[in-house]
């Protein structure tokens, strides 16, 4: 099957031209004006505007954790994902303590198989460097597992030692991975909750006091610091806090390979969240979590600077019913993450374009080219180019959506966003040539969704 998209407004990281896009056995095999081919299928795109599909590299989906598991699995979590606009994920398995990377891989093809209804690879979770987990990162990334996140945060469960992190630093320096940190100082952390439990301060808003930025900034510059001793690349998740944003621009001047995302909550949400009436703060209850309101315009500034070079979501849901109610009465038992999968590239497009954050080709990089190319996926992924994959998010730049609850395809009972109206609507989404989101109705089959064999890490 063969699909012609006529009169596109085509834009990329780099480009932005009026075209026709012919695609092939789900890659684009020409790009041009007034293309004649004969196709199966033809889509007018007069007056849309047609991008690089998403790609998210922060997923949680069906993911144990804090006593439940998040609420969206692959089939529920990719299709949200497709009617947001985004055709690749990479979801983190986890290695459990004594038990090896090799079954979470095993574990987390088999979470997918048969439901990702778009394509997706994976980062892996060590919760303990031994010999036998440093052999395994040589085993991944032969299979195209070639980022590896390690934690600070979470004594017990996932926090690893400075020389743990050290060693898989070195040995990721060694295969051509990348280490991506969950920085906070979770020792400090610790202190602080059990000192705000015995005062009674059993609210949502207390586990943004007992995380304080500098929690943050501290890891921060430590795993900096371990990342320059190994002389390896890092690469920072989820990153909230402007000191944290400091540490990473000083280190990015001296020319240290140092990487950092950041995500729309800390962009679009703040503490005030937190104050929410009644249980409500617990939506927001994730870690790092909401700064106060003089944080975003750093985070922005970083984005624009390249000091920040990707938007994921960290896309962790829980639903307030079942599963944040867990923490009623101690903030620290509320599971830790909150839903985005589907409305990160409408929140970005609209903040790019309606108040002129960046430019439409930004827009596209940290969304899409960058993390194709920080997390080895690209030209295949990333792109619109003669050989990529027919990966395309179309937007109306015209419509607007409205966000809810109510309409979303997140499995989670609530939306972050709620109420909130985004500038452009997303049209059609193609995954590998298949239309699969086609103007609010889904025709992606689960199961049709590729595992990413990644290549290594390149420098970009
Ligand atoms: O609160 C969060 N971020 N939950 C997901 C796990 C993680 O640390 O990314
Ligand atoms: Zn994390
Ligand atoms: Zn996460």
């Amino acid at each position: 099957m063969n699909t012609l998209i006529k009169n596109g407004h085509i834009v990329t990281a780099v480009d932005d031209y009026h075209a026709d896009l012919l695609i092939d056995d789900g890659v684009i095999v020409q790009i041009g004006k007034n293309l004649t081919a004969q196709a199966d299928n033809v889509l007018d795109a007069q007056g849309l505007l047609i991008l690089p599909g998403g790609i998210d590299v922060h997923t949680h989906f069906d993911m144990p954790f804090g006593g439940t598991t998040s609420s969206d699995d692959f089939e529920t979590g990719t299709r949200a994902a497709a009617f947001g606009g985004t055709t690749t994920i990479i979801d983190f398995a986890i290695q459990q303590r004594g038990h090896s990377a090799q079954e979470a891989f095993e574990t987390w093809l088999g979470k997918a198989e048969g439901k990702a209804a778009i394509d997706y690879g994976f980062h892996m979770i060590l919760s303990e460097v031994t010999p036998v987990t440093l052999a395994d990162m040589g085993w991944l990334v032969d299979r195209g597992v070639t980022s590896f996140k390690l934690f600070t945060a979470y004594p017990g469960v996932f926090m690893v030692t400075d020389g743990e992190i050290f060693q898989a630093l070195q040995r990721a320096g060694e295969i051509g991975a990348l280490i991506a940190m969950h920085a906070e100082n979770g020792s400090v952390i610790d202190v602080l909750v059990q000192q705000a439990l015995a005062k009674g301060h059993t609210e949502p808003k207390y586990h943004a006091l007992t995380r304080p930025p500098q929690a943050e900034a501290e890891a921060t510059h430590r795993v900096i610091a371990l990342a320059e001793m190994a002389n390896s690349p890092v690469y920072f998740v989820h990153l909230s806090a402007l000191q944290a944003l400091d540490e990473v621009t000083m280190a990015r001047d001296k020319g240290q390979a140092v990487f950092a995302e950041t995500c729309p909550q800390y962009l679009f949400l703040d503490y005030t969240n937190y104050e929410e009436e009644g249980f409500n703060g617990a939506k927001y209850v994730m870690s790092p979590p909401l700064r106060t309101h003089e944080h975003a315009p750093h985070l922005w500034r970083g984005l624009a600077g390249n000091d920040l070079q990707v938007v994921s979501t960290d896309h962790c849901p829980f639903c307030m019913k079942e599963q944040k109610i867990l923490g009623r009465d101690d903030f620290s038992k509320i599971p830790n993450g909150a839903p985005g999968v589907e409305t990160r590239m409408s929140l970005l497009y609209d903040a790019t374009v309606r108040r002129s954050r960046m430019s439409l080709n930004r827009f596209v990089e940290i969304t899409s080219t960058s993390p194709a190319r920080i997390f080895g996926l690209f030209p295949k992924k990333g792109t619109i180019a003669v050989g990529s994959d027919a990966d395309l998010v179309i937007f109306d730049p015209e419509g607007t959506m409205l966000w809810s609850a109510k309409t979303h395809h997140m499995r989670v009972d609530y939306n972050p966003y709620e109420g909130r109206v985004t500038q452009g609507e997303i049209r059609y989404v193609y995954s590998r040539g298949e239309k699969i989101v086609d103007n609010g109705q889904f025709f992606g089959k689960p199961g049709r969704g590729q595992f990413l064999v990644r290549n290594h890490f390149v420098k970009p």
